[in-house]
């Protein structure tokens, strides 16, 4: 007879982490491009895919960058609450962040992020009119030397984090909070 040791949330919790840290440099892992989804100014959800830009542990922070302009920007300081939800069909792994959001718009974070952008991240940015205004024809007209100016950056504080795993006996799934430096972690039914 085996005589395995159970699995621990903790352990699932923290390594779905470590996938996140991994993901910010790994272009092929699913879970660098979550669905950040806020609450529209009717109370109704909006959703959309982003860029994992960095993940930092004390505190427990995701970043993210966005155009200063975009609606997402308004939503999150009206309504901080926020969700961050990533699947890796790989890993058949699904992580939910839920996160609280603020907006930087000066400061060293900032700067350094400007500083990195490619040639390519900084047509994202260049557009006259915000993202989301009618257009009349399919091409916006760009001002790159606008660019920089409307990058912000996106700090999700970590209030918790749920991983849905898929093994060989099945789903589980895990819920961690913030704990010092670690995490509280227990089992959900899935
Ligand atoms: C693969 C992918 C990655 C994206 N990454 C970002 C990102 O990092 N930041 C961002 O603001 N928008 C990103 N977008 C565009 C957003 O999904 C969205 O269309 C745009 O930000 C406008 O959203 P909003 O009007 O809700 O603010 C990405 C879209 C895709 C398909």
């Amino acid at each position: 007879m085996t005589d395995t040791a159970p699995p621990l949330a903790l352990d699932d919790v923290v390594r779905a982490w470590a996938l996140l840290h991994r993901a910010v440099r790994d272009r092929r892992s699913a879970l660098r491009t979550p669905v950040l989804a806020s609450v529209g100014a009717d109370g109704a959800a909006r959703a959309r895919t982003v860029v994992l830009r960095a993940i930092e542990d004390a505190p427990r922070l995701a970043l993210l960058h966005t155009d200063v302009r975009s609606a997402k920007v308004a939503e999150i300081e009206a309504a901080p609450g926020v969700t961050l939800l990533a699947h890796d069909p790989r890993a058949r792994l699904q992580v939910r962040l839920e996160a609280r959001a603020a907006v930087e718009r000066s400061g060293p974070r900032i700067d350094a992020a400007r500083a990195a952008l490619s040639e390519a991240a900084l047509a994202d940015y260049a557009g006259v009119l915000p993202p989301g205004a009618p257009l009349t024809g399919h091409r916006p007209a760009r001002d790159p030397s606008m660019a920089r100016q409307h990058l912000a950056v996106v700090i999700l504080s970590v209030q918790s984090l749920e991983t849905l795993q898929h093994t060989p006996e099945g789903w589980r799934r895990a819920l961690g909070r913030p704990d010092g430096a670690g995490w509280a972690a227990h089992w959900l039914v899935p």
